[in-house]
Parts: structure tokens; sequence; C-alpha cells
């Protein structure tokens, strides 16, 4: 499952449903009962699989997986296209991340249940967007016309790549990229743009750009996906938001991160109404209920 193998239309449908489940969850508590969701987790995460496991458990159901490679039979050599084969026996839905570009793809086609991308290396990381998109729609009411800046490790955060993806289907999008030479968005998205004729920047200080913006995305440097830790303690700390420069941002910019915030947002700025990055951990339940509804054809 990727964000754009749902038109603009039927996402329209699935962000109505996140809000009716935020307003009425009690409506919604038995809709999963004797469902079983699979979580297979072969590289770490907090919060999405989390969020999945409690999405399903708010719906009635229940869950059963693992969160680590080496406690499956991966360790033994099995492929995702057996283990996939053989989930589709026990659950009636699974949330697969993996380290490999891919994967979860390949999963699909040999599945018999739905297979969701809980993110694929660097590559993709579909519900994640969903639920950025979903902030946003619901705290701001539109998701057109916004000059969005994205500030971090545009190299290798997945986060990323698919929310420009999705949000270049929106009229009216202006992006501006905020990184340092070194993680710039890859090429392939350059290209996508250019062809769309998405208008964007790229630029390296936070601070000029700053006034423009409509929404800030920050990101962390993906550490993990770095070939030497030389390179990755030079730009770790290469922006830190700060309330000095919260000040130079518009009254209603929102702040958006995926989480987990490593030292690129600075506590001090939690506590600033425009921070969105704790809400949209909450929208991220929220959507994926909505989605498993929506796989399971519940709804
Ligand atoms: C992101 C991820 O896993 O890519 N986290 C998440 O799912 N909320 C972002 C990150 O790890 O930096």
């Amino acid at each position: 499952m990727n964000p754009l193998d749902f038109s603009v239309e039927e996402l329209e449908k699935l962000f109505t449903l996140a809000n009716d489940i935020e307003n009425h969850p009690q409506n919604y508590a038995h809709a999963c009962d004797g469902k079983i969701l699979a979580t297979c987790f072969y590289e770490p995460s907090t919060r999405t699989r989390l969020s999945f496991e409690s999405a399903m458990t708010r719906l009635g159901g229940r869950v059963i997986g693992f969160a680590d490679a080496n406690s499956s039979s991966a360790a033994k050599g099995e492929s995702v296209s057996d283990t996939i084969r053989v989930i589709s026996c026990y659950a009636d839905i699974c949330a697969m991340r993996h380290p490999k570009e891919g994967a979860p793809m390949v999963a699909s086609e040999k599945s018999r249940i739905p297979v969701i991308n809980a993110g694929d290396g660097g590559h993709y990381h579909p519900t994640q967007t969903l639920t950025d998109l979903l902030t946003i729609r619901s705290m701001k009411g539109h998701l057109d016309n916004f000059t969005i800046g994205l500030c971090g490790d545009l190299k290798f955060g997945r986060t990323v790549h698919s929310l420009i993806n999705a949000l270049v289907r929106y009229p009216g999008t202006r992006f501006i990229f905020i990184s340092p030479e070194e993680l710039r968005v890859p090429d392939y998205i350059i290209e996508m743009l250019r062809e769309k004729n998405i208008p964007f920047e790229e630029v390296i200080r936070l601070e000029d750009v700053m006034p423009q913006l409509d929404l800030l995305y920050m990101t962390r440097v993906q550490k993990e996906r770095f070939f030497n830790e030389e390179d990755y303690v030079r730009l770790k700390d290469f922006y830190v938001l700060d309330t000095t420069k919260m000040e130079l941002a518009k009254q209603d910019m929102l702040v958006l991160h995926p989480l987990p915030r490593v030292n690129e947002i600075s506590v001090e700025v939690d506590d600033d109404p425009r921070a969105a990055y704790f809400r949209q951990a909450q929208y991220g339940v929220y959507v994926r209920m909505a989605l498993i509804l929506t796989l399971l054809e519940l709804v």
C-alpha cells in the first residue's frame, strides 16, 4: 500500500473516516471483532508498530507479530515471500517494515491478505504520509496551496520522499527543500518535480526561508543509513529549530515531525501552539484505524 495507490478522492474518504473515528471512537470499538493484524517488523520502530497495534486494538481486533528480524524465521534465511504466504494463514491483514526497498511490495504479490508498507529502507513510508496529510487537513482544513519547507535529511528520509510524492497531487503546492549539500533530495524526485512543473527551491539556511513557510516538516538525520560515523557526527546537529527561529515564522505556520526527534527541534518549541508533532502521532492512530477498516472492506 502506497499513498499513490489511493486517488485523491479515495484519500478524502479515508480522512473523513479518520475524523469520524476521532469524534466517535465508540462507534468503531467492535468494527474489527474477530480480525487479526500481523505486524512483521524487520527493522526497529516504536510508534509505527505500536500505532498499528493500538489502531487494531481500538477497533476490537487482535494483533500478532514480531518486532525484530532476529526473532523471526528471517534469521534462518526465509524469504519475505514465504513468510507472507504463511502469515496469510494466520492473519487478515499485515503491516510490514523492512530495511530492503521494495520488500513489502514483493511480499504483497505473494500474499492472500492486504500488506501495508510500514517503511521500506530509505524508500517510502506511506502510512506516515497518511498521518502527515491527515494532520495538515485536520488542523488547516485543506491540503492545497501550501508552501512547505522540508528540512534536514532529505536524502535518506523516507517520510520526506513519500510526502513529496503525495503533495504534488494538490494544486498550488510549493516546496522549499532545506538541507546540507550532502543530504539533498534524491535526483529522481527532483526530476519528477521538473517534469510536473511543480515549483521548488533548494536552500541551505533555514532562517532565510522561515517567513515564507505555511508548513515546516523537520526530520532527523538518519544515522542508520550513513556509511560512516564521521559524516553523521558532522551533520547531525546541522539544524536546530529553536524559539528564536520560530519568531521568524508566520503566526499560523505548523511544525511537523514524524518523530523520533533527536536534537533538530529544541524542547522549548514544544510549548509553541504551532508545534503539531505530538498531535501528529495521535492522528497516526486514527488514520491507521481508517486504513485497516478500508483495506478489510469493513466500511
Ligand atoms: C520515521 C521512519 O521510521 O522513517 N519514523 C516514524 O515512522 N515515525 C522517521 C524517522 O525514523 O526519522
